[in-house]
């Protein structure tokens, strides 16, 4: 049984001890860096919190929306990176609104990259709700294997490198596996920035199939971000979302959900593990069960995103 076990982990590629801290220690770097920029980011989001100025914002289309915090934590993340890897790729949600450097649905560079979310839920910042998070990804060959979510109004502190595990404050954190149908399911589903007659319909459909197939409990946080490190830390069971606003909105949290015995799948397509692309997206992410219950009541979404990001 112990030689079983064993010959799994290598052919998992994880073995024990010194191997599994090589996987570890192999993304240290970007970790700690990752969290450090966190932690001053929080410093610069909190320090606007009831001066009135997290109030002045810049419209970037429709209701979503950009504030001074958002542009200034991101210059102030960039510049950390730039210092300690002045090699790799950065790729910042509000940088990306000016020159984006792909359009709706392009593959993600497969070089050494960075994708960052200075305030993940900037509509709840502007409004003084809490469900704010700082996400810092980082990838290799396309694929994130570094995530850092930092809530900086509740100090949470979540992290993930591939092969280490996840971890909130430094405990380990599971995905909720208790949660294996829509009936024992809290769902958090994030209805995004588009306000498109077709779009609005169709997810208000979604909810009523949930709804009416006896969904335990419904939440929208209004920060994907979060949404996923909720997921990973097993504070509600699935993440669902067909309209999220760019790859920075997942990238860290995918990681964190994966290593914390989580599948994260593009909601458009069965079983189909989500890919890092520009523009928007479509995800839903839990335990495997859960996930499968939720995207088979809710029916595969029809609402395209167009080349332009709108419509
Ligand atoms: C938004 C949030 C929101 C999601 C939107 C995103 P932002 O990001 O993650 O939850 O529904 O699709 O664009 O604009 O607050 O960084």
């Amino acid at each position: 049984m112990l030689l079983f076990a064993r010959l799994t982990q290598i052919l998992n590629g994880r073995g024990w001890g010194e191997s599994n801290m090589a996987t570890s220690a192999a993304y240290q770097p970007q970790l700690e860096l990752a969290k450090d920029a966190a932690l001053k980011a929080g410093e610069i989001i909190r320090s606007y919190h009831g001066t009135g100025r997290e109030k002045h914002v810049a419209v970037k289309s429709g209701v979503d929306l950009v504030t001074e915090a958002d542009t200034r934590v991101e210059k102030m993340i960039t510049g950390l990176i730039k210092d300690a890897f002045p090699n790799d790729l950065i790729i910042g949600e509000e940088e990306q609104a000016g020159s984006p450097n792909g359009g709706q649905g392009d593959p993600f560079p497969k070089d050494r990259c960075w994708c960052v979310d200075p305030i993940d839920g900037t509509t709840n910042f502007v409004h003084n709700y809490p469900f704010v998070a700082v996400s810092i990804g980082y990838l290799e060959g396309g694929k994130p294997r570094v995530g850092v979510i930092y809530n900086p109004f509740t100090d949470s502190m979540y992290e993930a490198s591939e092969g280490s595990g996840a971890f909130l404050n430094g405990k380990q954190i599971k995905i909720d596996s208790d949660a294996s149908s829509i009936k024992d399911c809290l769902l958090v589903n994030n209805i995004g920035h588009y306000r498109y007659e077709d779009f609005v319909e169709e997810s208000a459909e979604r909810v009523k199939k949930w709804l009416k197939a006896g969904l335990r409990g419904y939440r929208a946080s209004g920060s994907a971000a979060q949404n996923l490190a909720h997921v990973a830390s097993g504070q509600v069971s699935c993440y669902y979302e067909h309209g999220y606003g760019g790859p920075w909105d997942v990238c860290a949290g995918m990681v964190l959900v994966k290593e914390a015995g989580g599948v994260v799948w593009d909601a458009r397509c069965n079983e189909t593990e989500l890919e890092m692309r520009f523009g928007k997206g479509s995800v839903c992410a839990g335990g495997r069960a859960v996930v499968e219950d939720v995207l088979k009541v809710a029916g595969k979404p029809t609402f395209a995103f167009s080349v332009s990001g709108g419509k």
